[in-house]
């Protein structure tokens, strides 16, 4: 782990963009008083503050205590029992909301659908009512490998009002990668596509599940929604058409009572060693965390389009797409494919087309969109947005800044939003008619929200000073463990400083109170906004016959945040070439998933270690970065290695 000094912060920014006063007139959070009142009340008595939120729940029985906190293990809402998809679904059936649409969906090639809540409720009690016939129940687990189709929501609150744990996993994932995740959490069905649109062209899915079920004996069914029409193997034995799985169901399944704690759903993220972990979100804690969350961050009203742009496979499409949108009644957009499809405007044509209100994106995508120009998005008339929002990494200034000008007509607040597949919803992120925005931080914590800057030995840090983001208190949306492996859980949040969760982020804070996350202080590396372990690509390295040894590290880059850079060393007699270059990538492709291919790979002799053998990754980073190190290199093992290294740079 890198150590604190060396989290240093490079922004310079030093802007304050103050509340516009007529956004905060109508906001539900309406000046920095209002904010700092609520938030006292939050931290002064947690307890209130977040029963608070918990009784805009519909519960079948009411808890009877809020939080029992044994660090690390917290219950929320003790004694409680209530469904998922009955918050988001049935309860807005007896109001005005039942003839709203909840889904707008727009397909790559540009077909739509837009379902009501009624007609969203009917089809998930039907597909609910399809799956307990093939023998779904309370308990089971349910991989689903959907590209962003109105099935995959469907499908996921079909398995919340059974009861059933879905483990969702990003379309963009290989064979082997779904294989290691059906089987870490030992899923007995698979709900997949006969492919989705992705830039014009299919991505199959099915021939992926076909391959990975191969080896994941636990699997019984798979049932695969037709989308693109392309021919694929069925086994008869084994796997079904959404379709004809529905075909007669009467639309009726009445939505399971769970406990509060029960854990509505696994998603795998990637960690610093070992396998990918399952991160377990509970049900009510995290309902409430995400319902509150969308409510107040993106300052919902009725008659909004809100529009987040994340894939469902990953958390930010579970809390931001699906659950935090429903639960608030809201109408929440669905795109399917790319944003250069046809054309480099296709998200500034589709805000027009649907006078979206609310923009929730990635600092990756702003920053490609700012490569494509300015003339992409003044095509279109984009005067209905209101509100935009970012989440993933840090954002630059200049991305900010033109995201504000150019997309958000100087008009809108944007909403820096800090959290993590493990955090459940968001922890760090203004309200945007109370907090002024500083380009580039996240600015201050959500009510009954407590992080902190510390040392290593848990002490705050200074204010300006660097150190590591931790949360001291518990919050309803956190992990409540990995899957499988309550040890790593408690080893990996709660040990590195004891009794407070450890983000894995270095961050500070400023004189106003205000938080910059400067990125994660582990080698975990952050690209395009997904999160991976530098020793799972080394790992897929590995495993080629013609690697040794591999060290991957990230470098800065200006579009997806981090590159990937991976030095590799190659069994004796390899041809170090560019064949074999490209050969490794399409390896980690298949091992991993295309967007984990290394950017850069460098062969070497050797990799530079400590006398205890580890790898030196400091001087890695910096020499993929292209700086000279000035670390201590005292404790290098073979400084040939190094010079080597930096003669092949030159
Ligand atoms: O390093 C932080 C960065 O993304 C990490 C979490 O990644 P993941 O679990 O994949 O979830 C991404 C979507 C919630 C964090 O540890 N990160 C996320 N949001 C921000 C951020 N860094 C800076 N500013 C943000 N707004």
């Amino acid at each position: 782990m890198a150590s604190v000094t060396d989290i240093e912060s490079v922004l310079k920014e030093k802007r304050v963009f103050p509340c516009d006063p007529a956004f905060a007139a109508r906001a539900h959070v309406k000046s920095a008083d209002e904010y700092e009142a609520l938030y006292r009340r939050s931290t002064e008595d947690p307890g209130a503050f977040w029963a608070e939120v918990g009784r805009e729940l519909s519960w079948f029985e009411e808890p009877i205590r809020t939080l029992e906190w044994n660090c690390p293990d917290a219950k929320w809402f003790v004694g409680g029992k209530l469904n998922v998809s009955s918050n988001c679904l049935d309860r807005h059936l007896t109001t005005v909301r039942r003839n709203q649409a909840a889904i707008i969906w727009e397909g790559e090639p540009g077909d739509t659908r837009v379902l009501t809540y009624q007609m969203l409720h009917s089809e998930v009690c039907r597909f609910a009512a399809a799956l307990k016939r093939i023998g779904v129940h309370k308990g089971d687990r349910v991989a689903i490998y959907l590209p962003m189709i109105p099935e995959a929501a469907i499908a996921m609150l079909a398995c919340a009002r059974l009861g059933a744990t879905h483990s969702v996993v990003f379309g963009g994932f290989s064979a082997e990668a779904l294989r290691d995740r059906i089987n870490d959490a030992q899923a007995r069905f698979v709900i997949t596509a006969d492919g989705g649109w992705r830039r014009g062209a299919v991505v199959a899915l099915k021939d992926a599940v076909d391959e990975a079920v191969e080896e994941t004996p636990s699997v019984e069914r798979v049932v695969v929604v037709k989308r693109t029409g392309t021919p694929v193997k069925m086994n008869r034995r084994r796997d079904l058409w959404w379709d004809e799985l529905v075909a007669g169901v009467p639309a009726a399944c009445e939505a399971e009572p769970v406990d509060s704690e029960h854990p509505l759903f696994i998603l795998y993220t990637s960690g610093t060693t070992g396998k990918p972990k399952g991160v377990v979100h509970s049900t009510a804690g995290y309902l409430a965390h995400v319902q509150v969350t969308t409510k107040l961050v993106f300052d919902l009203k009725d008659e909004d389009i809100y529009w987040c742009t994340a894939d469902i496979g990953w958390v930010t499409g579970h809390s931001y797409v699906v659950y935090g949108p429903l639960a608030n009644g809201a109408t929440t957009l669905m795109y399917e494919g790319a944003p250069n499809q046809p054309q480099p405007d296709r998200f500034w044509e589709i805000i027009e087309r649907y006078k979206v209100n609310v923009l929730y994106t990635a600092p990756t995508a702003i920053r490609t969109f700012t490569r494509w120009g300015d003339e992409w998005p003044q095509k279109h008339d984009l005067s209905s947005l209101r509100l935009l929002g970012t989440v993933g990494e840090p954002i630059n200034p200049e991305a900010w800044t033109w995201y504000r000008r150019v997309i958000g007509g100087n008009r809108c607040p944007i909403v820096d939003t800090w959290w993590q597949t493990e955090t459940g919803g968001i922890l760090i992120s203004p309200l945007p008619g109370a907090v002024p925005a500083k380009p580039g931080s996240c600015t201050k914590p959500f009510p009954g929200i407590v992080p902190e800057v510390v040392n290593r030995d848990g002490k705050p840090a200074a204010t300006n000073d660097g150190g590591y983001l931790v949360i001291k208190q518990p919050w309803p949306g956190m992990l409540r463990t990995v899957w499988g492996d309550h040890a790593r859980f408690v080893k990996e949040y709660w040990s590195q400083v004891p009794g407070m969760y450890f983000t894995g982020d270095g961050a500070r804070r400023d004189e106003d109170g205000y938080f910059w996350v400067m990125g994660r202080i582990d080698d975990v590396v952050n690209v395009s906004g997904h999160r991976l372990g530098t020793m799972e690509i080394e790992s897929a390295l590995v495993s080629h016959a013609c690697v040794t040894e591999a060290a991957v590290v990230g470098r800065p880059d200006e579009i997806k945040g981090e590159a990937l850079a991976a030095f590799v060393t190659l069994a004796a007699g390899t041809r170090a070439d560019d064949a074999l270059r490209k050969e490794l990538r399409e390896h980690v492709g298949k091992e991993i998933g295309a967007f984990a291919k290394p950017d850069d790979i460098r062969f070497t002799e050797a990799l530079p270690k400590t006398r205890s053998g580890k790898i030196m990754r400091r001087l890695l980073r910096d020499l993929a970065a292209g700086k000279e190190s000035v670390g201590d290199t005292t404790t290098l093992e073979d400084f040939s290695v190094l010079a080597k290294l930096r003669e092949e740079d030159e």
